[in-house]
């Protein structure tokens, strides 16, 4: 089925609007979908639409593909679309979310889950790795202006702050202290894996601990989303047997919307069912992604 009109949920957050510009040039009718028409409207060459998604008005959703970028509702919106034989893909890095998605049994379309940097591409790094346990850190930065989504998310999740350990990242970052962070891709790929989480700047990242204590304090909540210290490079890495594969760039909601895209762009011919990326994409996923911009890397991890 050719992918003739894509519906992004979220189309015009910080991610959705990447999936969009992913998405120009190779899906003729592109929906940007959100409860606010004229932020949606602000989208260019794109079909606005107010949606909101803990309501009903996803039932009336015409679409070949729908792209989920919005935290709520995935696991009912996700059947509806399945259901109705339309191909979802989410980016969501809840483990939660996922797994309420993967339960929903036989579908008509496909469900694409672990879409975007971490969960995504640290799950294809880690299955280069042949299923062996591996080590993944995410190095994000302070400096970036996340979505008011991927904050939140991030918010809520310091409590779930865990051991930490060292990882090689690659140049100009080296090695850093992570910190074990619920992100989806640890709990959903096979083996022994843990995932963790530091921020470029060492100051913010050593304060992460501390933070968990005060993260539901409304104004701490709002320094984090209007503040921004630090660059807004990002980096991933996996590591196993002593060697570590990286991705590496600036703007990790660019790589995740990109990845999304690029996705989109191959659901044509999948079978029907949901999966995850890693089952998915083949070897060429990773480096046409690192075209737009971003790097991946090998090294030893000592
Ligand atoms: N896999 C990865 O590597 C990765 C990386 C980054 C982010 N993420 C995930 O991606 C998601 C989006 O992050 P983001 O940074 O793009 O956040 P964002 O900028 O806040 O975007 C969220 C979008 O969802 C819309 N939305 C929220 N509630 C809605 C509702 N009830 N109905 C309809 N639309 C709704 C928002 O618009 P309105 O509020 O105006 O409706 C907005 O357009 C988050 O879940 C985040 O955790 C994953």
């Amino acid at each position: 089925m050719a992918m003739n009109r894509v519906v992004v949920l979220g189309g015009y957050g910080a991610v959705g609007r990447e999936v969009v510009s992913g998405l120009h040039g190779y899906v003729p009718e592109i929906v940007v979908a959100g409860r606010d028409l004229v932020k949606a409207r602000a989208v260019d060459g794109a079909i606005p639409m107010r949606i909101d998604l803990r309501s009903d008005d996803i039932e009336r959703l015409d679409a070949d593909a729908v792209v989920m970028c919005a935290e709520s509702e995935n696991v009912r919106v996700a059947e509806m679309c399945l259901r109705r034989g339309v191909h979802y893909v989410d980016v969501s890095a809840s483990y939660e979310v996922l797994a309420g998605i993967e339960k929903l049994g036989a579908t008509k379309a496909t469900g694409v889950l672990s879409v975007g940097l971490a969960p995504g591409v640290t799950n294809l790094l880690a299955r280069e790795f042949g299923g062996a346990g591996v080590e993944i850190g995410v190095l994000i930065g302070s400096g970036e202006r996340h979505g008011p989504g991927a904050v939140e998310w991030t918010l809520d999740s310091l409590g779930d702050l865990g051991e930490s350990w060292r990882m090689r990242f690659p140049p100009p970052y080296g090695i850093r202290t992570v910190r074990r962070f619920p992100f989806s891709d640890q709990y959903t790929l096979p083996g022994d894996v843990r995932t963790g989480l530091c921020l470029d700047s060492r100051a913010l990242s050593a304060l992460l601990p501390r933070l968990k204590r005060f993260r539901d304090v409304a104004p701490l909540r709002a320094v984090f989303r209007h503040v921004h210290l630090g660059g807004d490079g990002f980096a991933v890495a996996v590591a196993s047997g002593g060697r570590v594969r990286s991705f590496a760039g600036r703007r990790q909601s660019r790589a995740t919307g990109l990845a999304a895209a690029l996705v989109v762009r191959r659901l044509d011919g999948m079978p029907p069912g949901v999966r995850h990326i890693e089952d998915v994409v083949g070897p060429d996923f990773l480096p046409e992604l690192a075209a737009h911009g971003f790097e991946l890397g090998e090294y030893d991890s000592g």
